[in-house]
């Protein structure tokens, strides 16, 4: 469920009207609801309160200090994978002691910061990096407190390039070597064992995946959990949402549907893996970052021009790749509706940024209802992994973004000025 719907015809996020916001922050605009941000959250804190759970919302999927904010303010824990991601969450008011900190290159100067913050655990990716933490932790005289990532060897079956918990991968520790790895990390002074990690793949819309490599690695924390005295196991993130409603649905009316039919829901989830993760006794952490930002932002876009060719009809808007780049990279579907809702036939399109490449789009040969210059898109799904993955590429500036609460609208990040590009930038005195 998400607060994007059409009130007379015009695209409301919860009771503010798009359109306004365009005219205030002008495009390419990231607009977030508030309240569905704090829905999904509370969804899934709801669901998993049977256990005693942590949810630790993953910083990379939308890291702007309102968002981090707004979850802080629910309770939220935080997955962090940098120096930046821990500092922003200290920045937006974050609590650092419930930071878990995940990622396959952590570096010293990331370590000894994140160490001197107190955050909850390190989830450790590799046997170099149980040796660095624990140096680390001794020169600064501290314990740092572990968990290691267990690659379960489970195909999630999701996109190639978010596939994560397979020995393909670069994540964890192969579900073999587990025991072994526990065994060194309990010798080695400066860490302290707290917990076990997983995290299989990203935008799983089946509970089966994660049914399995709980089922698979729960006996092995249980295990842990009495030689090491562990306190903690967790789940990682990954939960899907529905990208493309009249798939998903059966209904193209997405507005009107409340309920999709083949969405992973928090109840779905909780209903199969509490009652297997319940008996372990354990703390029971959850790493959703898509699930709880994805559906909660939009990209709204003017249409510079339209082009037709004669075999195509391209819409030509002022969003590109560099703003959201998903269908870039990984294919991927973004719904694309109108801020004015029109009726009339539909145009099968292709709707391109104005970047040099052809990758540059947000959809091919879909039918949109017809539009002209001036008129605006907005592409829904794009609160997780959007702006985030934005760049600077064709010296393009970042664009502005917009939280939404109730009535009220705040600018959470101007447009960046085009001379803050290169502002870092210099030309050395010999070409002076
Ligand atoms: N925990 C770990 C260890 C992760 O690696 C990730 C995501 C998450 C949690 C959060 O996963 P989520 O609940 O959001 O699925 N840029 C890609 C997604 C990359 C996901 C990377 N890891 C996309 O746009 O689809």
């Amino acid at each position: 469920m998400h607060d994007f719907h059409y009130v007379g015809g015009r695209l409301h996020c919860e009771r503010v009207a798009i359109e306004s916001l365009v005219n205030k922050f002008g495009t390419p605009l990231y607009v977030y609801s508030q309240h569905t941000l704090t829905d999904h959250f509370q969804k899934l804190d709801i669901a998993l309160a049977p256990l005693n759970h942590l949810v630790c919302f993953a910083v990379k999927a939308n890291s702007n200090l309102a968002v981090i904010r707004t979850l802080a303010n629910q309770g939220s824990g935080f997955d962090i994978v940098s120096e930046g991601e821990l500092r922003r969450v200290i920045a937006a008011g974050g609590d650092p002691r419930k930071c878990v900190f995940a990622g396959v290159g952590k570096t010293e100067a990331e370590i000894e910061f994140a160490l001197r913050q107190g955050i909850y655990s390190f989830n450790i990716e590799s046997e170099p990096e149980l040796a660095r933490i624990n140096r680390v932790a001794a020169r600064l005289k501290k314990t740092a407190p572990i968990a290691v990532r267990v690659n379960p060897n489970i195909d999630a079956h999701t996109h190639a390039k978010i596939t994560t918990g397979t020995y393909e991968n670069k994540f964890g520790i192969a579900f073999e070597q587990i025991e072994r790895v526990y065994a060194r990390a309990s010798r080695l002074k400066n860490l302290r064992l707290r917990g076990l990690q997983m995290h299989i793949g990203s935008q799983l819309t089946e509970v089966k995946p994660f049914e399995q490599a709980v089922k698979k690695i729960l006996p092995l924390a249980a295990k842990l959990a009495d030689k090491y005295d562990l306190e903690f196991f967790s789940v990682g993130g990954g939960l899907g949402i529905v990208y493309n409603p009249a798939l998903d649905s059966g209904s193209p009316e997405w507005w009107q549907t409340p309920v999709a039919k083949k969405i992973l829901t928090p109840a779905t989830y909780a209903a199969t893996l509490v009652p297997l993760l319940q008996p372990a006794g354990l703390r029971i952490l959850i790493e959703p970052g898509r699930f709880i930002v994805g559906n909660a932002g939009i990209l709204v876009t003017r249409v510079e021009f339209v082009k037709r060719t004669g075999r195509k009809n391209f819409v030509i808007v002022d969003a590109a790749m560099n703003d959201l780049i998903r269908p870039a990279f990984y294919d991927s579907y973004h719904e694309i509706v109108p801020l004015r809702r029109k009726g009339g036939a539909m145009t099968e399109s292709d709707v391109v940024g104005p970047i040099c490449e052809s990758g540059d789009f947000f959809c091919k040969n879909r039918p949109l209802a017809k539009v002209g210059e001036g008129d605006h898109l907005a592409l829904l799904s794009a609160g997780a992994y959007g702006f985030v993955m934005a760049s600077n590429y064709n010296s393009r500036g970042l664009a502005a973004e917009v939280l939404v609460n109730g009535n009220r609208a705040a600018s959470v990040r101007e447009r960046q000025p085009l001379a803050e590009i290169w502002k870092s930038e210099s030309v050395p005195a010999w070409l002076k």
